[in-house]
């Protein structure tokens, strides 16, 4: 067992995952799934807070995934039962989403029906399902656990009714899943990630034309350390849509429809009727952009060194500019790059929404254990919170498993 199996002992493989709900959900509604799908979590390299912002991202789809098993309802159910394994809970919904019993949904039922709905608002059917479904995507830790949520609902829905929906409407769907039923104004980059995720690349993912470009990460030298801080500071995602109302108080008065039309110059010339505010997520949008196009470039043509200064960049600006990183994530960065390309570290920074959450690391594969090593003691002797690490190759997105 290497040092970073030793340290996620919940880690389990996708198989393995499978195994245990096709069982679960056997001893629940006494027989077999008809469906098992599964939808995985993500980590974004770089391009933090832009895609909501018409910028790029370059995220990908990780070994972690929320797997969902389902059977159509025994005759006599007029309404789907949903059982969370984890959360050891339940939701009964009408087809179209709608709860039967208001006062007994669990709050995680929102990411489910919000999807119902979008299955009904396109026209399709869904029968009455018997479904259950567990994760490993840690919930709540910035890697998207409510888009695999999502998107791993719209690909149980797809199974069966017999449909494959187009990837993208797929993706929006279970956006506007988040934005009108778990109530998060966010951008496309995690339901994106899991639905398009594929093995051995990142995606470079245009959010104003919704077009990717398969960007291939398969140096066995090199990989991505995932680095949970276990803390989150958020308070009811208010923070998220305040960034996005900032931006868009700002772009307004720099006066130009997107802002990949923005220059720095152009922030500049509007300095004085920027709020201060206004004027530091300008200044983190632009550089943004900029970063990570050039980092994938940098990464296709394997030059490492600037990927890594690119991603400390990344970070000090959303540290600094926009303000969404917190002092767990600033330590974790920081020891990372205390530890520097000597010790095999490339270039670390905060991953998603922040405030709490993950880092993302990129380092050399030999160096990976002791650079856990050393982040598991330090982080825990500051802030006396247990960090999780995990590594992880670009997975497969959703897919039905059988
Ligand atoms: P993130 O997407 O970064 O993990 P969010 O706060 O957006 O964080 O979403 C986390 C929420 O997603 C959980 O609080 C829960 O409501 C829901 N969720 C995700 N996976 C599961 C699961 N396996 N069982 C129940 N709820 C889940
Ligand atoms: C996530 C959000 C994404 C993206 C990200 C920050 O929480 O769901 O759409 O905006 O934050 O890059």
């Amino acid at each position: 067992m290497n040092s970073s199996d030793e340290l996620d002992a919940v880690s389990e493989t996708l198989a393995q995952l499978v195994t245990r709900v096709r069982h679960t959900h056997e001893e629940i509604y006494g027989q077999p799934p008809e469906f098992v799908v599964a939808a995985p979590g993500r980590v974004n390299l770089i391009g933090e807070h832009i895609d909501y912002n018409d910028g790029f991202v370059l995220p990908m789809a990780i070994e972690r995934y929320v797997v969902m098993a389902g059977s159509r309802a025994g005759s006599g159910h007029a309404q789907s039962r949903f059982h969370s394994i984890s959360m050891d809970s339940d939701a009964l919904l009408a087809s179209d989403g709608s709860p039967v019993d208001h006062l007994d949904t669990p709050g995680w039922a929102c990411y489910v029906q919000g999807v119902l709905a979008g299955f009904a608002g396109v026209g399709l059917d869904v029968p009455p399902l018997d479904v259950s479904f567990d994760s490993t995507v840690p919930l709540g830790g910035g890697l998207s656990s409510s888009a695999a949520l999502e998107v791993a609902t719209a690909t149980l829905l797809e199974a069966v009714t017999g449909t494959t929906l187009d990837m993208r409407e797929k993706a929006l769907i279970c956006q506007k899943a988040e934005h009108d039923f778990a109530g998060v104004p966010c951008g496309i980059m995690d339901q994106f990630s899991s639905v398009f995720g594929r093995a051995g690349e990142l995606m470079l993912l245009d959010c104003r034309s919704q077009e990717i470009t398969a960007v291939p990460f398969t140096d066995d030298g090199v990989t991505l350390l995932i680095t949970n801080s276990n803390v989150k500071h958020e308070l009811n995602g208010g923070e998220y849509a305040e960034r996005r109302s900032q931006c868009d108080s700002a772009l307004k008065i720099i006066g130009k429809p997107s802002w990949r039309d923005v220059t720095r110059d152009d922030i500049q010339m509007c300095r004085d009727q920027l709020s201060g505010s206004e004027y530091q997520r300008a200044s983190h949008v632009v550089g943004e952009i900029q970063r990570t196009t050039r980092a994938a470039e940098a990464l296709s043509a394997s030059r490492l060194t600037e990927v890594g200064e690119l991603m400390y960049a990344s970070h000090d600006s959303l540290s600094r500019d926009f303000e969404v990183s917190c002092r767990e994530l600033d330590l974790l960065v920081d020891l990372a790059r205390g530890v520097g390309e000597a010790g095999g570290v490339i270039g670390s920074r905060m991953t998603g929404g922040g405030f709490g959450g993950c880092t993302v690391t990129l380092v050399k594969t030999e160096s990976a254990p002791a650079l856990i090593d050393r982040l598991m003691k330090e982080y825990e002797a500051e802030t006396g919170v247990k960090p999780s690490c995990f590594t992880s190759c670009p997975a497969l997105g959703a897919h039905i498993v059988s």
